[in-house]
């Protein structure tokens, strides 16, 4: 296993500087949330940089001028990395939060308010396929140079934040609260305009077409590909060797036929079906 990660209360999570015993202590027990906090939340390559643009343009209202001049991790931070506490303790209402935490580690002031949460779903066989290229570039993380092999990785729970199925399953208890909204990368692919608008109905922000117009236009795949301050091309090459590949990599739902074998693809539909028996996600991945 490559050096560098930190087991935390049944997950484990790249540290190097990304994530230390205080950042998830500060995360999951003593960060409080507000009201009008609004959580972006993913299992890691299921499109979190994307909402985070996406996000930061519509509290923009459309206007590109912030995801031209700041980072997004700097718009719309993580809660558990280092800089959480600093980045978010004493930050302006409406905060932008993202986590990839799963549910039961969501610390306890979440539970009194209305804050929103944004989890969106990506189908898993594309989310192995992207962690397995994200591995292979990012030094932080296990790396298998074979995709065969990384597959069993991902199907463990020692894969980031926790098994793929339990964080989604997690996460789907809250499915009929109204302060929860669902979505899938897939989805957003095949309409990024119609989920745009269901954020902003959501949020219950009033963006006229216009503003809609340059939300999606900026958000998507090419555009962000071009968006230094999105597409971390400025992480030096020891962190995100860039010769392996970009972060903003292919952006296509259903990558994985590339990737599986017939046989491997039977066995990990067997395990979801296992895994998955009571949840019904037929029209979203
Ligand atoms: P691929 O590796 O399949 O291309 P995360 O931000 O959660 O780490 O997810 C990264 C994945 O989202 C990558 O998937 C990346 O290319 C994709 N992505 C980022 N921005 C996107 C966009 N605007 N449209 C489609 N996919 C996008």
């Amino acid at each position: 296993m490559a050096a560098g990660y930190v087991e935390y209360e049944g997950i484990r999570v790249p540290g190097e500087g990304y994530h230390t015993l205080e950042s998830l202590t500060f995360a999951t027990k003593e960060f409080q949330v507000r009201d009008d906090d609004v959580f972006n939340v993913t299992f890691p390559k299921s499109g979190t940089t994307w909402m985070q643009e996406i996000l930061s343009l519509i509290y923009s209202n459309g206007d590109p001028t912030t995801i031209k001049t700041e980072f997004s991790w700097d718009r719309v931070p993580w809660i558990e990395q280092h800089r959480g506490r600093s980045d978010l303790e004493h930050r302006p209402s409406p905060r932008l939060i993202t986590t990839h935490l799963p549910r039961y580690l969501i610390p306890p002031s979440f539970n009194n308010t209305k804050a929103k949460v944004i989890y969106t779903i990506r189908n898993p066989k594309d989310v192995c396929v992207s962690l397995y290229h994200f591995s292979l570039m990012a030094s932080f993380l296990e790396k298998h140079e074979e995709f065969q092999d990384f597959i069993p990785l991902f199907l463990s729970n020692k894969i980031l934040f926790g098994s793929w199925f339990d964080h989604v399953k997690g996460w789907l208890t809250m499915k009929d609260q109204p302060n929860f909204l669902l979505l899938s990368y897939d989805n957003m692919v095949k309409d990024l305009r119609g989920n745009v608008v269901k954020i902003c109905k959501f949020l219950g922000k009033e963006l006229d077409d216009a503003a809609i117009d340059s939300v999606v236009e900026h958000s998507s795949f090419q555009a962000m590909k071009d968006n230094v301050m999105s597409n971390y091309s400025v992480v030096p090459n020891e962190i995100f060797d860039k010769a392996r590949g970009s972060f903003i990599r292919k952006g296509v739902s259903g990558d994985h036929k590339n990737y599986f074998t017939p046989a491997q693809e039977e066995e990990f539909d067997r395990i979801y079906n296992e895994s998955m028996k009571d949840v019904d996600l037929s029209t979203l991945i």
